[in-house]
């Protein structure tokens, strides 16, 4: 509606006691000519996540340097996720949240956020050589595989899969009980409902600069021996 239409019409009702109705009419109007106003995002929806600092000293078998490139990657998984988080907030808030770009990055989220995660159960068990096995955690992994030497032996071999990816012991809120997987990149097969209990990294980040391109397996074995199994037995 041009503004002499409107003009017009406020001065044909205004004669008849009709100006209020004409300006609730103008204004309902307004509204609905106006662009819909995005609904402000829950804060939650798209939150913000600071970084965990982790001990690299003194790690049997783990030179620091490595470590300390590694924690540089996982500083990066949690800067892109709160990345991600932001554009996707952004969108929503201009209006953009029907489109590929949103789509795209809801779908890094995924990538970003799970290196995030992983990385930090995958650091925080981490203690100079290691303790002692953990007689919860033995007593689970015995209740799945029948002892812990055979759970050690099944994510072993999982960790010694070709490709980039995590082995992860996951616990089933559930079912009840552990299970291993293979984790391709960070994101892809996570097993829906289960919790990550225990996550070995095996991008090739992980051990390539200390144990060179076929040194996967004694970097696990090293990797095995500075494990703090009470902090593993109290994600259980
Ligand atoms: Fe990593």
């Amino acid at each position: 509606m041009t503004d002499s239409t409107r003009r017009d019409l406020l001065t044909l009702t205004a004669s008849a006691g009709l100006a209020l109705a004409a300006q609730n009419a103008l204004s309902q109007e307004k509204k609905a000519e106006a662009p819909a106003a995005a609904k402000p995002a829950g804060k939650a929806a798209f939150r913000e996540y600071a970084p965990q600092t982790f001990k690299t000293d003194g790690l049997k078998g783990l030179e620091k340097e490595m470590l300390e490139q590694h924690l540089a990657l996982y500083r990066g998984y949690v800067t892109n996720t709160n990345k991600a988080n932001a554009w996707l907030a952004q969108m929503l808030a201009d209006g953009k949240a029907d489109g590929y770009d949103f789509a795209e990055v809801r779908r890094r989220l995924g990538f970003e956020y799970s290196g995030m995660r992983l990385h930090e159960v995958y650091f925080a068990q981490l203690v100079p050589e290691g303790t002692p096995v953990d007689e919860k955690w033995k007593a689970a992994v015995s209740a799945t595989w029948g002892s812990w030497e055979a759970w050690v032996a099944d994510v072993t071999r999982t960790a010694l899969m070709r490709g980039i990816g995590w082995a992860v012991t996951f616990r089933d809120p559930l079912g009840g009980g552990l299970q291993n997987f293979w984790l391709s990149d960070h994101e892809n097969a996570v097993p829906a409902g289960l919790v990550p209990v225990f996550a070995l990294d095996v991008w090739e980040h992980a051990y390539v600069k200390q144990y060179g391109a076929g040194g996967r397996k004694a970097y696990v074995e090293a990797y095995l021996g500075n494990v703090d199994w009470g902090v593993v037995g109290k994600r259980l």
